[in-house]
């Protein structure tokens, strides 16, 4: 079986559940989005899936081999992603800079080596690849801090990318993303590859609804439903637990 499979995934905080026997797959090529009102375990769910945190109990399987016991790198080099958080980026390089560090780190050199890896023609191609895939071929030599706060962003998923990940998890991509840089991200989604898997966990329902195939509703710990966005919208629990709140 091809992509990631999760079964009965639980996990407490001493007397606190934040996942309850949470079953999913992510199949190559699927477009997930994981929604559900604040608290409701969806952060943690992806720390289980990167190895961030352990579950209690439950398994954790890629294309059929159990990954619950590896540790973060293991499951980073088996090709588990989850985006680079802005506050990771070195804001002082410029966005080629950058993404010269996770192509670095994929093939087992250390930073320290960036200056020379700029004489490698092969790794310099794909930072330009990536440039363009992201719309950033005009910014590669601009520092990072001189960028758009929605641009910063797709930094992140290029790096991220740049590991050349089967799963990809973004944690609310667009989260402090002003409404008029929005499509800058889902733009960036829908170009991502289509054989890659895509968990998305965002608070934004437009963009949601934009990327996602999929919707699975998270709360308090335990999946509510999973549909197609016709599906979720139309479905009136979710709209008093979530969709109605965020609409108010
Ligand atoms: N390390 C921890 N120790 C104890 N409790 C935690 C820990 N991490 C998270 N929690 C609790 O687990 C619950 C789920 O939190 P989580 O961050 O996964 O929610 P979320 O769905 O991502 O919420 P948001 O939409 O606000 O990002 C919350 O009640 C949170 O306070
Ligand atoms: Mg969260």
């Amino acid at each position: 079986m091809k992509g990631l499979q999760v079964r009965n995934l639980n996990k407490s905080f001493g007397g606190l559940v934040v996942a309850r026997d949470i079953t999913l797959d992510l199949a190559p090529g699927d477009r997930k989005a994981l929604i559900g009102p604040n608290g409701a375990g969806k952060s943690t769910f992806t720390n289980l899936i990167t190895g961030i945190l352990a579950p209690t109990s439950g398994e954790i399987r890629l294309d059929g081999r159990d990954i619950g016991r590896l540790s973060e790198a293991q499951r980073v080099k088996a090709g588990i992603a989850k985006t680079f958080q802005i506050t990771t980026l070195f804001r002082s390089l410029t966005v080629r800079e950058n993404l010269r560090l996770p192509l670095l780190e994929r093939r087992g050199l250390t930073a320290r080596m960036i200056g020379r890896a700029d004489a490698d023609p092969a790794l310099e191609a794909e930072i330009e690849a990536l440039l363009a895939q992201f719309k950033l071929s005009a910014f590669g030599d601009a520092k990072v801090d001189r960028l758009a706060y929605g641009q910063q962003r797709l930094v992140e998923m290029a790096m991220t990318l740049a590991l050349r990940p089967r799963i990809l998890i973004l944690d609310e991509p667009a989260a402090g993303v002003p409404s008029s840089e929005s499509p800058l991200i889902s733009d960036a989604i829908a170009a991502l590859p289509k054989d890659l898997s895509v968990l998305i966990i965002e608070h934004d329902m437009n963009l949601v609804f934009k990327v996602a195939a999929k919707i699975i509703v998270l709360v308090a710990g335990a999946i509510l439903t999973e549909g197609s966005p016709q599906e979720i919208s139309a479905d009136a629990r979710v709209r008093d637990l979530y969709l109605g709140a965020h609409h108010d």
